[in-house]
């Protein structure tokens, strides 16, 4: 097996075995960056693991560079960290572990390189190369890890419910690889994540969502959604979205599956961006469709408001799953709510109203709106498709004519809330709101025209009707 390193990584690596030479502490390049190097990923990070001290070792390797670059590291874990330009590298003593059931804190005492491949998640992180003189460079897969990586499988080097059991996290990373390398769990490790998924309670919130995080960056986010339901885990972590799957059937009609749906959506908005919060808006479009389902005689299944319901829950989902209550939970709050409004604009005669209406409620966002449209078509009647699309298309065409006459998407009112105040001695108040409210509303019909003049006769003709006189 022939691993190619950059010349950068090979000059780290010959002085960290310049290093552990002297100290005659014996090292190993470990986890991920051996992985990751087998299978041709990029890789930006190395673990080393040496049977000793690795503070003690970073040190040294540290003080042969010049300038010398900063330590950083935690005796409580015996671990540190050198960053050399953008490659870092972290240093730890091998060990033996045993895990306590109630606390993913291990026990730790020294151990060889032996005992510290066991202890790893999955057969293809547990492959180390040695960077001792004697053999540099040899492979050391007790675990058949390379042949794992050949067949694309995922599986633990002990057997998995010792692995899960010593840290229920990894059931999440097992996960999370399936869906970011295309790999398949065995068998008898993705039963033993069933069996054991209600011991992820013991695993932090922060820790689970960096899972779903780079579960929903990967290539295709619905194979590790499907992987986290079919395991029990995502009734664990996750209830609302299980409540999406099924379908109902009333009179033998039925509606369809919104949980296969919402991940075919997500997974045809992630061919078009990497954004992660797109993603998540696609994840959660539908999210309120179990809370407003309704059987209506005559009509079918409706899910009437779903939009309104579900763009209410995302702040309390981002709440719970510890996601950042910032600017990016509003985007997914906005499209959630948004998300119907470009088919029923085109259920109408595609009017400038509806579309200037579009405009100003989606502002910037409109082109990130139009994408989760698009993405939410996943009929498998070729003729329906065809259809949505090319309503899509003249709602874009339409988009840019009114845009380009209007300049709505980034469009302030002409008349502000101070100017009210302003002219009619008043301070925040209801009356302010009301004028306001009118003045924009009245230019999103096209009642008036959009230029300061006509809004500010708009503005005294509300005033009057309101009672209220100007002051001088
Ligand atoms: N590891 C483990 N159990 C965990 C976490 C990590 O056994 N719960 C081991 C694995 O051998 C892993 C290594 O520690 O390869 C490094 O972990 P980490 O940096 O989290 O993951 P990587 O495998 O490097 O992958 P990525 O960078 O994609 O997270």
């Amino acid at each position: 097996m022939e691993i190619k390193c950059t010349d950068k990584e090979l000059l780290i690596f010959n002085k960290i075995a310049a290093a552990a030479e002297k100290l005659q502490l014996p090292c190993y390049l470990i986890g991920g960056f051996v992985r990751d190097k087998i299978i041709g990923r990029p890789t930006k990070d190395a673990d080393i693991v040496c049977m000793g001290d690795g503070i003690e070792l970073a040190h040294a390797v540290a003080a042969l560079f010049h300038p010398k670059p900063t330590v950083a590291y935690f005796k409580t874990f015996g671990t540190a960290q050198i960053k050399l330009d953008d490659f870092e590298v972290e240093f730890v003593g091998a060990r033996k572990e045993s895990y306590n059931q109630d606390s993913r804190k291990p026990d730790v005492e020294p151990g060889s390189i032996e005992d510290d491949q066991d202890r790893r998640d999955f057969t293809i992180n547990a492959l180390a190369i040695s960077l001792n003189k004697n053999d540099f460079g040899k492979l050391v897969d007790p675990f058949n890890g390379v042949k794992d990586i050949e067949q694309k499988i995922i599986q633990t080097p002990l057997p998995p419910l010792q692995t899960f059991s010593d840290d229920p996290l990894r059931m999440m990373r097992a996960i999370r690889f399936a869906a970011q390398l295309h790999f398949t769990i065995a068998p008898e490790t993705f039963q033993a994540i069933t069996d054991n998924a209600h011991r992820i309670k013991i695993v932090s919130q922060e820790r689970i969502t960096d899972e779903l995080n780079k579960i929903m960056l990967s290539k295709k986010p619905s194979v590790g959604w499907d992987l986290l339901f079919r395991s029990g885990l995502l009734h664990l972590i996750f209830p609302q979205m299980v409540d999406l799957y099924g379908a109902e059937y009333v009179d033998g009609k039925g509606h369809k599956d919104n949980f296969y749906h919402t991940l075919q959506v997500l997974d045809n908005i992630s061919a078009n961006t990497d954004d992660l919060w797109l993603r998540w808006a696609a994840l959660l479009h539908d999210i309120a469709k179990p809370a407003t389902k309704k059987f209506e005689e005559g009509h079918g299944w409706t899910f009437h408001g779903h939009e309104v319901v579900g763009a209410r829950m995302v702040p309390k989902i981002f709440t719970k799953l510890k996601l950042p209550l910032n600017e990016k939970m509003k985007l997914v709050q906005k499209l959630v709510l948004l998300h119907l409004r470009p088919i029923s604009v085109t259920k109408e005669n595609i009017t400038d109203s509806a579309i200037r209406r579009l405009l100003f409620d989606a502002g910037e966002d409109i082109d990130n709106l139009m994408m989760l449209c698009e993405a939410d078509i996943t009929s498998k009647n070729p003729n329906k498709v065809k259809r949505y699309l090319q309503n899509f298309e003249l709602v874009r065409k339409r988009l840019q004519e009114v845009e380009a006459k209007d300049q709505i998407r980034n469009w302030q009112p002409p008349i502000s809330g101070e100017l009210i105040m302003e002219k009619f001695g008043l301070s925040p108040s209801k009356p302010v709101g009301i004028i306001k409210d009118a003045i924009r509303e009245a230019i999103l019909d096209g009642i008036i025209p959009n230029d300061f003049g006509a809004a500010y006769a708009f503005m005294l003709q509300k005033a009057a009707e309101l009672n209220l006189s100007a002051v001088e």
